[in-house]
């Protein structure tokens, strides 16, 4: 068990990528909060995980709401080694069309959000002496722009330069702040982003996810249990040295 023993916040963890690293981390040992928005459906999800799963409420746009739900994570588990910044939304428009409310959303969410739990997570470290890992989730999309996709793309871009310039604050802490960027990952994420082409490609529903998918080089679009051991290595002594880094897991879509 590589995660025997430690602890770990996952934002976003009542579905998706989000749930199966809760899945991994607890697979591996590790007792995890999953703390998302939707209280209801975090607490069903973390229901089917056993007794090393905790739901949290926790908005992760709004200051009060982090400072509760690390609170309340960190006196359930006793302290905190591991967070996962996964939560995020997504939109797509042209140019255009982009809402100055659709921006200022997910900028709240994707960039503040992952900024402000970081500095949550940091400070217990710091005081707790001990180090620790925190993983943020970027995107493919963090590393180009996409036509329809700017607003989303922007927030992804800002994640990994997050992710260097609080790797490189942190490490001296023996926190290490590294990030992955997953390429296209099935589930129900994506059939919102298909349903997003369908309107401004004029698509069939699913077209546009059997388009992508045929397109990377691996041969299908990614799954979430894809992504799990990049988040259980990041999480380990083994990434001790590894800092700042964004790691592609997109089946070939993108080379750094
Ligand atoms: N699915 C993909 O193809 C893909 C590709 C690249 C990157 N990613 C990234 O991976 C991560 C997980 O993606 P996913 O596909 O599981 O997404 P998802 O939409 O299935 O899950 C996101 C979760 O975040 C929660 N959430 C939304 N706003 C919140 C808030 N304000 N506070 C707390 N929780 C909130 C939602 O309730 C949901 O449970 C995201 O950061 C996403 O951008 C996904």
């Amino acid at each position: 068990m590589k995660l025997e023993g430690k602890t770990a916040l996952i934002t976003g963890a009542a579905r998706g990528i989000g749930l199966e690293f809760a899945r991994a981390y607890i697979a591996e040992g590790a007792t995890v909060a999953l703390a998302d928005i939707n209280a209801e459906a975090v607490a069903k999800a973390a229901a089917t995980l056993g007794p090393r799963a905790v739901a949290v409420q926790m908005d992760v746009t709004r200051q009060d709401s982090i400072d509760a739900g690390f609170a309340d994570a960190i006196s359930k588990m006793g302290k905190l080694d591991i967070l996962v910044n996964n939560a995020a939304l997504f939109t797509a428009a042209p140019i255009a069309e982009i809402t100055r409310a659709d921006y200022d959303k997910l900028f709240a969410v994707n960039v503040a959000g992952t900024l402000f739990c970081m500095q949550a997570a940091a400070r217990h470290m710091i005081a707790r002496g001990k180090g620790g890992k925190i993983i943020n989730m970027a995107s493919q999309a963090g590393r180009r722009g996409e036509g329809l996709v700017a607003v989303y793309c922007a927030t992804k871009a800002a994640v990994i330069s997050l992710t260097q310039s609080a790797g490189l604050n942190l490490i001296s802490h023996g926190i290490n702040v590294n990030a992955i960027a997953p390429g296209v990952v099935d589930g129900e994420h994506w059939d919102g982003v298909d349903a997003f082409f369908a309107k401004y490609e004029g698509k069939a529903p699913g077209q546009k996810k059997r388009e992508v998918g045929a397109a990377v080089p691996f041969g299908r679009m990614g799954t979430a249990a894809d992504l799990t051991g990049m988040a259980v290595f990041l999480a380990t002594p083994d990434a001790d040295y590894i800092v700042a880094q964004c790691f592609g897991v997109d089946g070939g879509n993108w080379m750094a």
